[in-house]
């Protein structure tokens, strides 16, 4: 692709609340960068539809009352800006050993280089999706779910750029050089892959790209959250301002995943199908079986869980300590915010069983974390349920045991079924098909996707959404494919 990058006026041209018509030095790095990300768009973007005009929100501001405007506009030409949530006043910081003192507004010396590997992490994340999902376009079962997916794209490109921001603005040149690295690395890629094991799985269909927003994106939301507390005061309000998108990303999950569900209990119910665990008969309907999306969700949550990284875990402790990454509401928490005599249950493997016990707090914030995740999970299970139950089905959803299918913590090295029983190797490869998608499943499901992009009209597979975004009517043409 090319991409006339002579004309832009950066200082104006990039929505912003920092300054940067003012901040030559960034301006002039964040120059250097964009011819990069736009090459890094047009290689590993969404495939197709580069010049379609789609219904998008872009932020322009951070008020909360009127922060982003909606409008018809081709994807490269979307305003990637840079938005800080307001500066706090007197902001302290709020947990470990310098619990109480002024934030940072610039980078603590003593705590550099793990301050830009936490950025550094967290911006890998976001180019990462991206490429995960730029295949996806060509089989989008509505045009309303092709612009919620261009949407997702264009804001993790967003936040990869507020990560960029603080890497030129913070961390001079091998700031800059990390800012290239993080346009270098690709999904997947057996030389050069993202860092994080989640990120360089594929999203081969959309009941993936639904699993991966309400999971994936969601470990994103806590790890945001966790360094919206930072006492690196950019980097708070980097976080802050990027949490009001990330909110839309767990919404189209959260309700793709309904919609999913919806649409198979009333195929079923009007096929007279009394047992939702016949597959055979309920995939002939053209529609995915109940049993296959708890695969799909068994999948999609251990794999996020890995994301946390070790229950007890020394960087952990010193991230908290240093007063770089807190825990989820940190503020909102009643104890000393230093965690020097407390503990925390921790579950690990204990004589062949899976027990809790208790490890100093300060060595399991990522423990922590993670259960603050798995709750927040639990609300969407929920909603979930109660469609199939009012539908008149006996079948629940599950969230599957922390044990089962995990490559990183305490039980990497053992077999568990999603209940929580452990099994030998030899069980875990006779049965693991039970619990995951199977070639087979993920060809039938594949099978279903096949595009949809008349207004109002919605693949087989799937319901319409009870609204539609901007409150559009549903027939509002969220695409305009040709133009
Ligand atoms: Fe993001
Ligand atoms: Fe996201």
């Amino acid at each position: 692709m090319n991409v006339n990058i002579m004309n832009v006026d950066y200082s104006t041209k990039i929505p912003n609340n920092v300054n940067l018509s003012e901040d030559r030095q960034v301006l002039k790095a964040l120059e250097g960068w964009h011819p990069g990300y736009m090459n890094w768009w047009g290689d590993m973007g969404p495939e197709g539809f580069q010049q379609s005009l789609v219904y998008l929100r872009t932020a322009y501001s951070v008020d909360p009352r009127g922060w982003a405007k909606f409008d018809y506009v081709k994807m490269p030409d979307y305003r990637w800006g840079i938005l800080l949530a307001p500066q706090e006043e007197n902001r302290v910081i709020p947990f470990g050993e310098h619990y109480g003192e002024p934030a940072w507004q610039e980078v603590p010396g003593e705590h550099r280089a793990m301050l830009r590997r936490l950025i550094v992490i967290q911006g890998d994340t976001e180019p990462a999706s991206v490429e995960q999902q730029r295949h996806l376009g060509k089989t989008a079962p509505s045009l309303y779910d092709l612009r919620n997916l261009f949407q997702v794209n264009v804001e993790e490109g967003r936040h990869l750029w507020a990560m960029v921001y603080l890497l030129q603005k913070y961390f001079g040149r091998d700031g800059r050089e990390e800012a290239d690295e993080l346009l270098r690395r690709r999904s997947g890629d057996a030389d050069s892959p993202r860092m994080l094991g989640a990120f360089n799985e594929a999203t081969p269909d959309w009941l993936s790209f639904f699993m991966f927003t309400y999971f994936t994106d969601r470990d994103g939301k806590m790890q945001l959250h966790s360094l919206a507390q930072s006492g690196f005061d950019p980097l708070s309000r980097t976080c802050r301002f990027m949490l009001t998108e990330e909110a839309h990303h767990m919404f189209v999950g959260e309700t793709g995943i309904s919609r999913v569900v919806q649409r198979t209990c009333e195929a079923m119910r009007a096929a007279g199908i009394g047992d939702p665990t016949d597959i055979a008969k309920v995939r002939a309907l053209g529609v995915i079986d109940l049993p296959t999306i708890q695969k799909k969700l068994n999948l999609h949550y251990s794999l996020s869980l890995d994301l946390f990284g070790s229950e007890v875990s020394t960087n952990a402790a010193n991230a908290f300590n240093a007063g770089i990454k807190g825990r989820y509401h940190e503020t909102q928490i009643k104890d000393d915010h230093r965690l020097e005599s407390d503990t925390y249950p921790v579950l690990k493997l204990v004589d062949g069983k899976i027990k809790r016990v208790d490890e100093p707090a300060l060595t399991a914030p990522n423990m922590r974390l993670r259960d603050d995740y798995t709750q927040d999970c639990v609300k969407g299970l929920l909603r979930w349920n109660k469609i199939i139950s009012t539908a008149g089905y006996d079948f629940k959803l599950a969230l599957p045991n922390v044990a089962f299918h995990r490559a990183i913590g305490e039980f990497k090295d053992i077999h568990a079924t999603p209940d929580g029983v452990l099994i030998d190797e030899a069980t875990w490869n006779r049965r693991k098909h039970e619990w995951l998608p199977s070639t087979e499943d993920g060809d039938f499901i594949a099978s279903l996707m096949t595009p949809v992009t008349s207004p109002g009209e919605f693949a087989p597979w799937i319901s319409p959404p009870k609204v539609g975004i901007d409150n559009k009517p549903g027939d509002f043409e969220y695409v305009k494919i040709e133009t």
